[in-house]
């Protein structure tokens, strides 16, 4: 269980630091969390505002006892568990003169290096921003073109008609901070990373506009400002399935010290070296299950038939069948949200990180 996983790992890492056995052990957990290795951000990137709006949200649902559907990503109001943030890798073409193209403001490739989504994950959600991160072009007017690279040629990136497919043209003024692009359809061919070839972006001063200041002007701050990111929403369909009907147990108050029962703990993720990759939460109540299980199992202790069997059995073979174990019997996920091996910006939930229950198995 992933549970016992954590609870002996992060026990043990807690005395000891970092012996090769440990660090075996924290492998076999990242793993089990879906990670090659342990993060290490090299430059990680500003955690963008819609994923800390999302994250507070669901911190909030949760603590009002209002279980957030794990498959569903409401703000957007697509299906899917995982928000993944990725940055910009392209670079600006310089163009080849300033006389050739005179009034182009910008022509950059955009490239976003999606191979952290998983073969089974479905892309529900692409959507492109580009945020211009200052107001002192305000109002003024843009051409905008959005292609998608086709193939790459030795020449340059792209430029001639065949190996790029216009996506978009617009002229837009910049009153609003970001511009957005559903690239829904194109995130789900750029699982194949063959035909992940890119986006080239050009930008134009409108020619209307230029009267204010010389087109130069304009496009050094554009150039400047211009921050651009892809976010997906992906779904595992294997970690989505129909939840289970949940059991009712009898609640019968029960007061003994030493029997099975849920214990307090609060995992600290700086008390494990986590700090650097674990964005948020600091911690969570993760909890434990800790108590014995005697003879004869009462209804509190949420003990299977077989452990209720069990139990009888230890009463007459005591040296030979041991009593059932205080095992958890019901957990939450938690959400977290972290940087990844790529230094993506990650939001998702972990299934079976918290104990909400325990019972003798
Ligand atoms: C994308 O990232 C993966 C994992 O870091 C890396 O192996 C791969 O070479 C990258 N692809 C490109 C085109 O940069
Ligand atoms: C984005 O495009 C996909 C298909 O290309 C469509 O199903 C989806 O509804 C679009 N999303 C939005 C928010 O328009
Ligand atoms: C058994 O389940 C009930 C609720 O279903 C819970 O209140 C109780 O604490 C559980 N027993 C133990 C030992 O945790």
């Amino acid at each position: 269980m992933v549970w016992l996983r954590l609870w002996a790992f992060l026990h043990i890492l807690a005395i000891v630091t970092l012996d090769p056995e440990l660090k075996r052990r924290e492998e076999l957990f990242l793993r089990s969390l879906g990670f090659s290795s342990k993060p290490n951000p090299v430059s990680p990137p500003p955690v963008p505002s819609i994923l800390w709006r999302i994250f507070n949200q669901r911190m909030g649902s949760s603590s009002q006892k209002k279980k957030p559907d794990l498959c569903f990503v409401e703000e957007f109001n697509v299906p899917g568990s995982v928000i993944r943030v990725f940055p910009d890798q392209g670079r600006f073409i310089i163009p080849y003169s300033d006389d050739i193209h005179p009034t182009q403001c910008l022509e950059k490739r955009l490239f976003f290096n999606i191979s952290a989504i998983e073969k089974e994950e479905r892309v529900t959600m692409g959507q492109l921003e580009l945020r211009f991160s200052q107001n002192t072009y305000y109002g003024r007017v843009f051409d905008l073109r959005l292609y998608r690279t086709l193939q790459i040629t030795l020449k340059g990136m792209g430029r001639s008609k065949t190996s790029r497919k216009l996506l978009v043209a617009q002229t837009f003024r910049l009153l609003h901070k970001s511009l957005f692009f559903n690239l829904t359809e194109i995130c789900q061919s750029w699982q194949d990373p063959l035909k992940n070839l890119g986006l080239v972006l050009e930008i134009f001063p409108k020619k209307e506009s230029s009267w204010m200041s010389t087109a130069n002007d304009e496009c050094k701050d554009i150039q400047t400002f211009l921050y651009t990111s892809l976010l997906t929403v992906t779904l595992n369909p294997l970690r989505c399935k129909k939840p289970r009907r949940k059991r009712s147990y009898s609640k019968l108050p029960f007061t003994a010290s030493n029997i099975c029962k849920k214990r307090r703990l609060y995992v600290e993720f700086k008390d494990v070296g986590w700090q650097n990759w674990v964005i948020a939460p600091q911690g969570y109540m993760a909890n434990y299950c800790y108590g014995e299980c005697p003879y004869p199992l009462t209804e509190i202790l949420n003990g299977s038939n077989h452990a209720i069997l069990q139990t009888l059995v230890h009463s007459i073979e005591p040296e030979d069948i041991p009593l059932p174990c205080c095992v958890p019997t019901k957990m939450s996920p938690i959400s977290m949200l972290f940087y990844d091996n790529n230094d993506n910006v990650v939001l998702r939930h972990y299934e079976n990180m918290a104990v909400d229950e325990c019972g003798c198995r």
